[in-house]
């Protein structure tokens, strides 16, 4: 079940948004990878394009498509950018192969969204991204990862002071490198983490 179908969970989401802790320094360590003159930026599971208008604002020359499956959020995004000719809203699961021209971004982006489908489809849009960005191009998945220990995994929820959401699939951070480097990523690594949020990053060279 993904709760993401459900306007409260979104509601809920948003209005807790900004309050995740230690997110601001992960999106800041996220932007460093960014170069000023990228021109097309894929946002994968996009919200309300929160990540995806950070990174426009670092790249002034940047189109960006923000891409989601849920009604909320799509509904949330077309307010947000209506009459912005910068941004294209795709209406897509992520569950479905990504569907875009061979090599057409220079960046992917992506928070807190991949770990809702599961494992394989994880490692399939992971071949999808390389498939999809550009030489040079970077993808930078600031994600929520697993914790190693159950105590560890408590914790973080104690922090966060939520629920935990059904829909989540947690993966841990070195399986997921394991695979950007498998599928062909350079300079893969985990670039920054707090607890159970972490940025995986792979560039093609
Ligand atoms: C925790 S929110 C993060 C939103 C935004 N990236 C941010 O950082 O604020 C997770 C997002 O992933 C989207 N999502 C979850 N499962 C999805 C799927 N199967 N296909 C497309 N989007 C999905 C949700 O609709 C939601 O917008």
């Amino acid at each position: 079940m993904n709760d993401w179908s459900s306007t409260e969970h979104v509601l809920s989401y948003l209005r807790r948004a900004d309050k995740i802790p230690h997110r601001t320094e992960g999106e800041s360590v996220l932007l460093e990878e960014i170069k000023p003159d990228s021109k097309r930026i894929l946002d994968i599971g996009s919200g309300n394009g929160r990540l995806l208008d950070l990174c426009l604002m670092k790249c002034p020359a940047a189109s960006g498509v923000a891409l989601d499956f849920s009604s909320a959020m799509l509904e949330q995004l077309r307010e947000k950018y209506k009459g912005e000719n910068r941004v294209t809203i795709v209406e897509h699961d992520l569950n479905d192969p990504l569907e875009f021209e061979v090599e057409s971004f220079d960046v992917v982006i992506s928070s807190f969204a991949i770990h809702h489908v599961d494992d394989d489809r994880k490692y399939k849009l992971y071949e999808e991204i390389w498939n999809i960005l550009e030489k040079d191009g970077v993808f930078c998945n600031l994600e929520h990862v697993s914790s190693p220990t159950e105590n560890l995994h408590k914790k973080f929820f104690e922090i966060l002071d939520v629920d935990e959401d059904d829909s989540n699939i947690l993966l841990d951070v070195e399986t997921q490198l394991k695979w950007l480097n498998a599928i062909g990523f350079s300079d893969v690594d985990c670039y920054w983490k707090w607890r159970e949020l972490a940025l995986l990053v792979g560039k093609k060279y």
